[in-house]
């Protein structure tokens, strides 16, 4: 004490204005400033305002010529930043020497005065936070780079020395607060042999709320930064921490304070990830050391006011800090500079997303296909809200249920990030932010009835099940965690489920996709809520199930959300569930009624609204995904990407037509005939099935010279008038006008409904002769057959499959008496059978003229026609063939997509295997409905033919049309086909897999259940 007090400078005012005058040549007015240990004045002259410094005479030379030399850097590297600058002596050093009367040798410094008010006697806006981020990352910039041997200090006030408050603990009086402390030095203890890894240099080291200042016209504004007493080398993040540490004093939102601060930091003086991650450490511990100091100094010396200043605040600070989870605090802190919350969470929800087709189904059917609404917990004045919230379960249940049953909605979805006023208590109060509560769910859940039974979407490890027996917790609790190929671990936690849970499963037992969770807990079991899941994903695996945070608040939702994505996606729901586009069902009626043709037909009484389309799923604008077993032209599945991206590609590129060369045209016919018989080297493209059969009947024109068609009844080739005609699904019905003269129509050879004295091998032959007869009644005229034209497996006609010869047997007559055989594969041709690329194939016959459509382009308005090198001699009369769009280099792109995924992904052996998969199923299910009389099929092509009476096959019409109902309703859309609308018509997309197999067998065991209850 008394050393000090003969080495702090004591001049008076008017000694110290002669040390001005003589050594700076400045006159001004002079008043005294407090400082601890040197003897400060601020100068006010015609030159400016300065500060005179007189150094304490103990300070050692190197301390002091490390300061001058520091601010002297700044000057140079950084002269407009607002810090003190040196104003040289007339010798034009930075320093003067002098003496003081008691003989004391002195240092004197005059550096310009920083204009301001103390950030700590504003309102520290988050505007100045950044800005004062700003203005240390621009300094600590400018100090990179800067080096003195004073710099290298032994202080207890860095950062690294942090530890050594374990020693002054003792001065701690009250027990809690320094167990308080051991907490943060134990953790520190961890983190303090990281420091040595990160970068260091010199930095300002202090920059708390009093050597900050701010604009005083706008405090908004940092305008300065003062006293670099404590500067020293260390790791550059000390900086962020110090300043933290101050900012977060009294601050309603300490980490939010912080975040400003390394926000503005970052933008100048970039981050480094390792770096945020122990900020949280270093700013506890800069505040432990701010309150062990205190303590210990209030034992040794007087309480200095100067000292003990921040105190109070800093023991406030550090308890919130010890209620917050550190993980939580330094994703806020990562996210503020742009990183990630968690290493690897956007990796994790991009695999979800990129592999969501993959996932398994959460609940017994995937959880999209159930019709599904809001559960109105959004709305804090509806009665389901008020019940759950005053924990009434039963009542919320009951409301539920009412309406479920009003509206036919069967699932219930809570989303992610919706504001609830359901979460009443106190454990809902932020740790973060003072006066505010977490509203915003963070989970995702679905409400079914309690007993529903969950299932993982993915392979996973149980990392644990427990209860949680507070009200309104989570009841029985199960966290998984998963760790797919190809993707960063994540956990996934299962809330409110039944106890049953806890003896089922423990931690380390391992659970194939698709195997059961739990299921969703009653009441009593479940915390006390209307039964459901709360599904939630975490991007930390470190985090435990119940510090998993299910509800958060909305400013730090960016936040929570990469810590805690979404869970909708890995639950199976679709987007489309929370928002509806375009124009209402009526509004599209009406228009369609007043805009377009009025003999457009809709399907279902109740139309469907599709909004998407994705492989094997169509989705609503409701969100209800609907498994699509009927539409085969989207073949490989809707919106293949494959496909997508080639016709995109193409289109970016260049569009045009024949005339001019191109290599996609070429490329497709060569890899398109080469999927046929070796006879059929020639195509022609087209935009339609029916622009296919109209061009197919102008070469056999050119061909024969004849007109006389024979088709099959029943049977439907096209929209055009000419194709009209010879389709007696069209002729025939209303508005058709019957057969026009040159028209030829032999029986449908439908095996099942064969006479029954005809031996099963010769239906072909017999069937046969109903083309034979034709054939005879033309040449009674004197003519003969122009051509023969039917689908290989007549579809509309009743998915009726060609009995064995028949078409050898057709093909040798038509061909005998002058016709050409035309194959119509507009439905079933591109594998869809399996076993052959074209349905003909499976007669063993090869057809003169191939028409093809519908699943050419995956949805893509495609078509062609493949014929013989014979027949295309005949058609090329001289008259030039042109299409406008025909054989475009898009098309022929998406063709040709269309043709790798078929072969590249071996489409045709997956439609076999699944279609075999598919028909035992259904002649399993035969046994058992009586309706059944007959199920056919090859591949991916199915029919199922339903009777009232096997005996009379006597068509079930009302059956059919009821099934088919029924399994919209249930999200299966197949069609009815035949004279009688009484075939259940099926034609997947080509990837239908196993999993899509057991949905639609499941789908139709129940439809068919239920249809024969009511139908009997
Ligand atoms: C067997 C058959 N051929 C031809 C067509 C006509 O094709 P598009 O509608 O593409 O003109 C259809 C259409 O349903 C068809 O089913």
């Amino acid at each position: 004490m008394n050393d000090i007090l003969k080495t702090t400078p004591d001049f008076s005012l008017d000694a110290a204005a002669g040390l001005l005058k003589e050594h700076y040549g400045l006159a001004g007015k002079l008043s005294p400033l407090a400082s601890e240990r040197d003897q400060n004045f601020k100068v006010e002259s015609a030159e400016g305002t300065f500060i005179l410094k007189i150094v304490n005479a103990a300070e050692p030379a190197v301390e002091s010529d490390f300061q001058t030399a520091l601010l002297a850097h700044i000057g140079t590297h950084a002269g407009d930043l607002p810090v003190p600058h040196i104003r040289p002596t007339l010798s034009g050093e930075s320093l003067a020497f002098i003496t003081s009367t008691h003989g004391a040798a002195h240092r004197l410094r005059l550096v310009s005065w920083v204009e301001g008010v103390p950030l700590a006697e504003t309102g520290r806006s988050e505007a100045a936070l950044e800005s004062l981020g700003r203005m240390l990352g621009r300094l600590d910039a400018a100090l990179k780079g800067f080096m003195h041997p004073g710099a290298l200090r032994d202080l207890d006030w860095d950062i690294r020395t942090a530890a050594r408050s374990a020693g002054r603990l003792s001065h701690v009086a009250n027990a809690e607060d320094r167990a308080l402390v051991e907490r943060f030095l134990k953790r520190f203890a961890t983190v303090a042999p990281r420091l040595s890894t990160l970068r260091a240099a010199v930095i300002h080291n202090d920059a708390n709320d009093w050597n900050v200042l701010v604009d005083a016209a706008n405090h908004d504004r940092i305008s300065g930064l003062i006293d670099f007493g404590d500067a020293l080398h260390t790791p550059v993040i000390a900086e962020m921490a110090i300043a933290a540490a101050y900012a977060g004093l009294d601050h309603a939102d300490p980490i939010g304070a912080t975040a400003a601060i390394i926000r503005g930091f970052h933008a100048e003086y970039p981050l480094l990830e390792e770096e945020v991650d122990l900020l949280f450490d270093l700013i506890s511990m800069r505040l432990v050391t701010s309150v062990a100091i205190s303590a210990s100094r209030r034992v040794h010396a007087e309480d200095n006011p100067y000292l003990t200043i921040s105190e109070r605040p800093a023991w406030t600070l550090l308890r919130k800090l010890d209620r917050m989870n550190p993980r939580f605090a330094t994703a806020i802190l990562r996210k503020a500079c742009g990183f990630e919350a968690v290493p690897g969470a956007r990796a994790v929800i991009d695999w979800i997303e990129t592999n969501r087709k993959s996932l398994a189904p959460l609940l017994e059917k995937p959880a999209a296909t159930y019709p599904a609404a809001l559960v109105p917990y959004a709305d804090p004045a509806h009665p389901m809200t008020i019940a759950s919230a005053a924990e009434r379960p039963d009542e919320a249940q009951a409301i539920w249920e009412a309406y479920c049953r009003e509206t036919g909605v069967e699932l219930g979805i809570g989303p992610f990030a919706e504001e609830r006023t359901v979460y009443a208590g106190e454990m809902f109060v932020s740790r973060f932010i003072e006066g505010a509560r977490r509203t915003h769910h963070l989970g995702f859940d679905l409400f079914q009835a309690a007993g529903t039974r969950v299932f993982t979407p993915l392979a996973a490890t149980v990392v644990s099940v427990e209860v949680e027996r507070d009200p309104l917790g989570y009841g029985c609790l199960i966290a998984l965690r998963h760790e797919p190929e190809g993707c960063p671990p994540f956990l996934s936690l299962w809330g409110h489920l039944a106890h049953e849970a806890v003896n089922r499963l423990k931690a380390g037992d391992r659970l194939e996709a698709g195997a059961l969770v739990g299921e969703m807990g009653a009441p009593k079991e479940n915390g006390g809520w209307a039964p459901h899941l709360h599904l939630q994903i975490s991007t930390d695996t470190t985090l435990s199930a119940t510090e998993i945070l299910g509800v958060g608040e909305p400013r730090y939702l960016d936040v929570w959300t990469e810590l805690f994505p979404d869970a909708r996606t890995f639950a199976g729901i679709a987007k489309e569930l929370f928002k509806r586009q375009g124009r209402s069902h009526e509004e599209i009626v009406k228009m369609r009624r007043d805009l377009l043709l009025p003999n457009l037909s809709i399907s279902y009484d109740k139309p469907i609204k599709f909004v998407r389309g994705e492989g094997v799923w169509l989705i609503d604008d409701s969100g209800r995904a609907y498994l699509d077993c009927f539409n085969n032209v989207c073949h490989i599945g809707h919106a293949h990407p494959a496909v997508v991206e080639a016709m995109a590609r193409q289109a970016a590129t260049l569009n045009t037509n024949t005339r001019y060369l191109h290599d996609n045209i070429v490329a497709y016919a060569e890899r398109l005939t080469a999927t046929l018989p070796k006879e059929l080297t020639v195509a022609g493209f087209v935009n339609s099935g029916s622009e296919a059969n109209s061009l197919a009947l102008r070469m056999m024109r050119a061909h024969t010279g004849r007109e006389n068609a024979i088709t099959l009844d029943w049977s439907y080739h096209g929209t055009t008038q000419e194709l009209i005609d010879i389709s007696p699904y069209k002729f025939r019905r209303k508005g058709g006008k019957g057969p026009k003269p040159h028209v030829h129509i032999a029986a449908v050879p439908d095996s099942y409904r064969a006479p029954s004295d005809w031996p099963i091998e010769e239906h072909g032959k017999r069937f046969a002769e109903s083309v034979a007869e034709q054939i005879a009644v033309m040449k009674a005229k004197g003519e003969g057959p122009g051509f023969f034209l039917a689908e290989s497996i007549p579809s509309v006609a009743g998915q009726v499959f060609l009995p064995e010869g028949y078409l050898k047997e057709v093909y040798r007559l038509v061909r005998e008496a002058g016709g050409v055989c035309i194959a119509d594969e507009v439905q079933v041709g591109f594998g869809r059978v399996g076993s052959h690329w074209w349905a003909f194939e499976t007669q063993g016959v090869v057809p003169d003229i191939v028409t093809m459509g519908k699943p050419i382009g995956d949805g893509h308005p495609l078509a062609a026609v493949v014929t013989t090198r014979e027949v295309t001699d005949s058609f090329n009369n001289g008259m030039e063939y042109f299409n406008t769009f025909g054989g475009n280099p898009v098309s022929c792109a998406v063709g040709l997509a269309v043709l790798d995924v078929i072969e590249g992904q071996d489409l045709r052996g997956n439609a076999l295997a699944v279609g075999n998969y598919l028909m035992d199923a259904f002649r399993d299910m035969q046994k058992r409905y009586q309706a059944i009389g007959d199920v056919r099929g090859l591949g991916l092509f199915i029919g199922i033919e339903l009777v009232t009476d096997r005996k009379t096959k006597a068509p079930a019409t009302e059956f059919a049309r009821a099934v088919s109902n029924g399994a919209r309703c249930r999200g299966v859309l197949m069609g009815t086909e035949g004279p009688h609308d009484n075939v259940l018509k099926m034609r997947p997309p080509m990837i239908f897999s196993r999993r899509d197999a057991d949905h639609l067998i499941a789908v139709l065991e129940e439809t068919f259940a239920g249809v024969e209850k009511t139908l009997g």
